[in-house]
C-alpha cells in the first residue's frame, strides 16, 4: 500500500435530473443507506487525512446530512467534472499527497480497488479506473498505447466511429498526486461537445507534459454510475447480493437468498437460518441461533440467540426479544422488552411494552397503548399468563405469574399470582332454543 497521505475528493454537484425527483439524486438509499454515504463510508476506510465533497448550491441539505463525515464545498455552476475538481483542490494548496476522485453517484466501489489505484501510482503520476461493461454505451473510453499506457479518455459524444469500438471504458475514478493535479486542472478548456470542462482530458495534457498515466481494470458491478431509477435498483441488487454473501460466508443459512433483503448494518450471529422472504430495515442484531421464518419484516431491534420470530411477524423499531422467545404469526411488536423465553404466539399487538419472563401471550392480545393523544405503558410480569382476545388498556401491570381469563379488557393492575377476568358473567338459558321456536309457530 502507497505510504503516501491520501485525500478524498467526492464530486456531487451533479443535477440528477434524471431521478425524476424532489430528493436530491445522492441522498436516494442503496440498502437503507444514501448513495453518497456509501462513497463516503469506503473512502473514510481508506483512512485519507482529507474528504472534500464538491455539492452545488441548492445542495444545503446534503451538506448538513454529511457535515460529520465531510468538508462540502460549492461548484457554482455545473460546467463539467474538471470545473467541479476546482473547488475542491483549493482546499489542497499545501497538500503533498495523493488525490484520490470519486464520483457520489458511482457508490459500489470498493475499497481493495482504490488501494490498487493508489498501488499503481507509485509507478506513475495519473491513474484512471477502467472496466469493460457487457454494454459500453455513453461511457467515456480509454485510449492505451502499444506499451500499455492511457494516453486519452474520449467522451462518448466527441469520439469517432472506429473509438467508439474501444470496449475498456472511464469509471470516472481518478487517482493523482495533488500538486500535479493543480498544475494540469487549469489546462483543461471545454472545447468539446458539450462545451464543459472535462477532467478526463486530464489525461492527455499529462502525456504531452511527459508524465506516465496508467489504468486499473475494476468490474462492471463496482463502477455502475446511477444516473435514474432503473440504475438505483440494479445498484441495490448488486449491494444486496453482496450483502447475502456476507450473511452466508459469516455462518447464516438463507434457503432463497434473493427473497432476502438486508440493510447495509445488519449483524449475524452464527447458525441463523432465515425462509424466504424476509426483511431487514436499519438497526437490526441478531445473535446466534434464531430463526426468522418467511414474511417477517424486522427494523431497528435485537433479537437474542435461540429465538423464533415469523412466520409474518413484524418487529418494530425500538424492540429487544430476549432468548429462546417464540414470536409467531400476525405479531406486531414496537418499542417492547420481550424477556427470555417469552411466548407471543399469534395475532397480537405489544407496543410500548415489558413482557416478563416466560410469560405466555395468547392470541389476540392487544395492548392500547394510545388514547388518541399519549402513549402509555404495559407492563406484564414474568410467567404471567395472558388469555386470548385480552385488551390491556395502558397503562397497566398485570403481576407476576398473574392469570387473565380470556376475552377480559383489563383497565386496572393485577396483582402477583392474581387471576382478573374483566368481561360479562355467561348466562345459559336452558331450553331456550326449542321454547323460541314454538314462540314463533303461535304466532304465525
Ligand atoms: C463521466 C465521465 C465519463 C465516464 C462516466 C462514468 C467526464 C467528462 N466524463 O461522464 O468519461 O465514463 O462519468 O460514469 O468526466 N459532476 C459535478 N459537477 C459537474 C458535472 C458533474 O459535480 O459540473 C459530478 C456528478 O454529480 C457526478 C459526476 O460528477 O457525480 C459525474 O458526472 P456526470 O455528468 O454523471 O458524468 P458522465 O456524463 O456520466
Ligand atoms: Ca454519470
Amino acid at each position: 500500500m502507497s505510504t503516501k497521505e491520501t485525500a478524498i475528493i467526492i464530486l456531487a454537484a451533479g443535477k440528477g435530473t434524471r431521478m425524476k425527483s424532489a430528493l436530491p439524486k445522492v441522498l436516494h438509499k442503496i440498502c437503507g443507506k444514501p448513495m453518497i454515504n456509501h462513497v463516503l463510508d469506503t473512502g473514510s476506510s481508506l483512512k485519507p487525512s482529507k474528504i472534500i465533497t464538491v455539492i452545488n448550491k441548492n445542495m444545503t441539505d446534503v451538506g448538513k446530512s454529511i457535515e460529520k463525515l465531510s468538508k462540502t464545498v460549492i461548484q457554482k455552476e455545473q460546467n463539467g467534472t474538471a470545473d467541479a475538481v476546482k473547488p475542491a483542490l483549493k482546499e489542497l494548496k499545501n497538500f503533498k499527497g495523493n488525490v484520490i476522485i470519486l464520483y457520489a453517484d458511482t457508490p459500489l466501489i470498493e475499497k481493495d480497488t482504490i488501494e490498487e489505484m493508489l498501488n499503481t501510482l507509485d509507478e506513475c503520476d495519473v491513474v484512471v479506473l477502467g472496466f469493460r461493461p457487457n454494454d459500453p454505451a455513453e461511457y467515456g473510453r480509454l485510449v492505451i498505447n502499444n506499451i500499455g499506457e492511457l494516453e486519452r479518455i474520449v467522451e462518448y459524444k466527441d469520439a469517432n466511429p472506429s473509438e467508439r469500438e474501444i470496449g475498456l471504458c472511464n469509471s470516472g475514478v481518478i487517482a493523482a498526486n495533488a500538486e500535479t493535479l493543480i498544475s494540469l486542472i487549469d489546462k483543461i478548456d471545454n472545447n468539446n461537445a458539450k462545451g464543459e470542462y472535462y477532467l478526463t482530458d486530464v489525461i492527455e495534457i499529462a502525456c504531452k507534459e511527459n508524465k506516465k498515466c496508467l489504468h486499473v481494470e475494476g468490474i462492471e458491478d463496482e463502477v455502475l454510475g446511477i444516473n435514474n431509477r432503473h440504475q438505483l435498483s440494479d445498484a441495490e441488487f448488486i449491494m444486496q447480493n453482496r450483502l447475502r454473501i456476507q450473511a452466508m460466508t459469516n455462518g447464516a443459512t438463507l434457503i432463497d437468498p434473493e427473497s432476502v433483503f438486508f440493510s447495509h448494518d445488519t449483524k449475524l450471529g452464527k447458525d441463523i437460518t432465515i425462509e424466504p422472504n424476509v426483511f431487514f430495515g436499519e438497526k437490526v442484531v441478531i445473535n446466534d441461533n434464531v430463526e426468522i421464518r418467511s414474511f417477517s419484516h424486522i427494523e431497528d431491534a435485537k433479537i437474542s440467540s435461540g429465538s423464533t420470530i415469523g412466520p409474518f411477524a413484524r418487529i418494530r423499531p425500538g424492540t429487544t426479544i430476549g432468548q429462546d422467545a417464540r414470536i409467531g404469526n400476525f405479531v406486531e411488536i414496537k418499542k417492547s422488552k420481550i424477556e427470555k423465553g417469552a411466548k407471543i404466539g399469534h395475532l397480537t399487538y405489544i407496543g410500548d411494552a415489558q413482557v416478563g419472563e416466560e410469560a405466555n401471550i395468547g392470541a389476540g392480545t392487544v395492548t392500547c397503548n394510545y388514547d388518541g393523544r399519549n402513549k402509555y405503558k404495559t407492563n406484564i410480569g414474568k410467567n404471567a399468563f395472558i388469555g386470548s382476545n385480552t385488551a390491556l388498556v395502558a397503562p397497566i401491570k398485570v403481576g407476576e405469574g398473574a392469570f387473565v381469563g380470556a376475552g377480559s379488557t383489563i383497565t386496572k393492575n393485577i396483582d402477583d399470582g392474581a387471576l382478573a377476568v374483566a368481561r360479562n358473567r355467561q348466562i345459559n338459558k336452558e331450553n331456550w332454543a326449542a321454547s323460541t321456536k314454538n314462540k314463533k309457530k303461535k304466532q304465525s
